[in-house]
């Protein structure tokens, strides 16, 4: 951007990064509360309705698929209603959907409201992070996307800590049906949001835009040259399957976009996310015991995403990836075999739960974060909205698959060798961003993505 950030007036500078980060935090919120919340409650549930693990395991999957349906409308929702429509449709499916699932009067009425959660939050998890490019001055544009980690991870830990009170009174309804409460902050917070400038150009309403912009921007000059580039970059139209099915190059960002997800959701991570007090249980601690240590695990979650937002743009991301990949398949590794040899003493059982937790941040300081700024960052702009539509779909639907095949796994092949399974992944993965994974760090997108074009191998297009 050409004008200075010293040109711009402060208060209005503040004003707009305000507005866009309390978005971002309140979206973010609400994907975690959606992770975080379900944990908790299933004990509870299953006592209620007498139902075993595989109706669990799909109460649990439906969020994930529904978020996939849900990433998969959102890409037309928000070209044809606009972002910040869509963010509200979002939002009132968030609400209505939550209290459905509190009320729901049989198990398939929650796999259905838990569905429907899920559309909701796939929703909201395509339209946050782009209205925020959209909107976000362009110096604080990476910021946003280690914040809106930052902000899934506090909600995971919020949901953990309400799960934790309401499970002394086996209160499973209140779990699922308190997180309604922010999604109606997140509404009304939407409601005050100015359209996006972006959707505004490509709906041809260059004036409403440009009063956008210099509300948000606070000065003329600036809001101008935005404009112009918005302009510029409408000429590239987003012609993404079209281009998917021309050219091998986009085949291949789109294959790496994919993979990087699969990397992501086959760490493991969101077996602890959706399953820790199961996980606590197989130690040998009871009810309560159980419930706070996934508090804790919530908490090592948020406070491990700091080094990978203090680290990122110092060390680069492979270096990071290579350390929370190696700390996974320890981590994971060390669970599982204290697992085989059985838990007895307090020592070992104290032990098993710090090695969940190194595993945690292994995630948290690496995968989780990094994976989200990769895949936006190796996507050619004319391709972008397919290349990450397709690999946000990909993180929910292998997700879904995680949520699901857990139980499955530990009463298949026992808890042991399903912790050694993920901790095998994590090892493999160490070679996959050797082969396969750019380093970005310091490289801009043009660059990228002219080193893409050109045919250079994946692991290259950052050089
Ligand atoms: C992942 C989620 C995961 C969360 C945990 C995110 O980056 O996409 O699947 O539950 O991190 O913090």
């Amino acid at each position: 951007m050409s004008v200075s950030a010293s040109a711009v007036p402060v208060a209005h500078t503040r004003t707009s990064v305000i507005v866009t980060c309390i978005l971002a935090a309140l979206a973010g919120l609400m994907f975690g509360l959606d992770i975080g919340v379900i944990s908790g409650a299933q004990d509870f549930i299953k006592q209620e309705f007498r139902i075993g693990d595989d109706q669990i395991s799909w109460i649990v999957s439906a969020m994930m698929y529904g978020a996939a349906a849900g990433a998969l409308a959102a890409g037309w929702l928000s070209s044809a209603l606009g972002r910040k429509r869509s963010l509200m449709m979002g939002a009132v499916l968030f609400v209505v959907s939550s209290l459905l699932c509190s009320a729901a009067w049989s198990p398939e009425a929650l796999i259905a409201g838990r569905f429907v959660l899920g559309v909701a939050i796939g929703i909201a998890s395509f339209t946050a992070p782009l209205y925020l490019a959209e909107v976000a001055p362009e110096r604080i544009r990476g910021a946003m996307i280690s914040m809106y980690q930052l902000m899934i991870t506090i909600g995971i830990l919020v949901a953990f800590l309400s799960d934790t009170a309401f499970s002394y009174y086996g209160a499973w309804r209140w779990m699922l049906g308190i997180i309604a409460v922010p999604g109606v902050l997140f509404l009304i917070g939407v409601f005050f949001l100015p359209f996006s400038p972006r959707w505004l150009m490509m709906r041809g309403r260059r004036a409403e835009a440009e009063q956008v912009l210099l509300k948000l921007r606070g000065e003329r000059a600036e809001a101008e040259h935005e404009l112009a580039e918005i302009a510029e970059q409408l000429k590239i139209p987003q012609r993404g399957w079209h281009l998917f099915q021309e050219n091998s190059n986009f085949r291949r960002s789109v294959g790496l976009g994919v993979l990087l997800q699969v990397m992501q959701q086959l760490t493991g991570m969101n077996v602890v996310m959706y399953y820790a007090p199961v996980i606590f249980k197989n130690m040998g601690y009871d009810a309560h015991a159980q419930m706070w240590f996934t508090a804790i695990v919530g908490l090592t979650n948020v406070l491990a995403t700091f080094i990978a937002i203090g680290l990122v743009d110092k060390l680069g991301r492979k270096p990071i990836l290579y350390a929370g990949f190696v700390v996974m398949a320890i981590g994971l590794g060390v669970v599982g075999s204290m697992m085989h040899l059985g838990i007895k003493t307090h020592a070992e059982q104290m032990f098993s739960v710090t090695m969940l937790l190194i595993f945690i941040v292994g995630f948290a300081m690496s995968a989780g974060p990094l994976i989200w700024t990769l895949c936006s960052e190796v996507q050619p702009l004319k391709g972008r909205d397919f290349g990450i539509g397709c690999s946000t779909f990909t993180n929910w639907v292998v997700n879904g698959f995680v949520g699901l095949t857990f139980l499955k796994l530990l009463d298949h092949i026992g808890a042991a060798p399903t912790f050694w399974l993920y901790a095998a992944f994590n090892a493999v993965f160490i070679l996959f961003t050797y082969w396969l994974v750019p380093e970005t760090k310091d490289v801009s997108l043009e660059q990228i993505e002219a080193n893409l074009m050109a045919g250079k191998p994946l692991r290259r297009i950052g050089q």
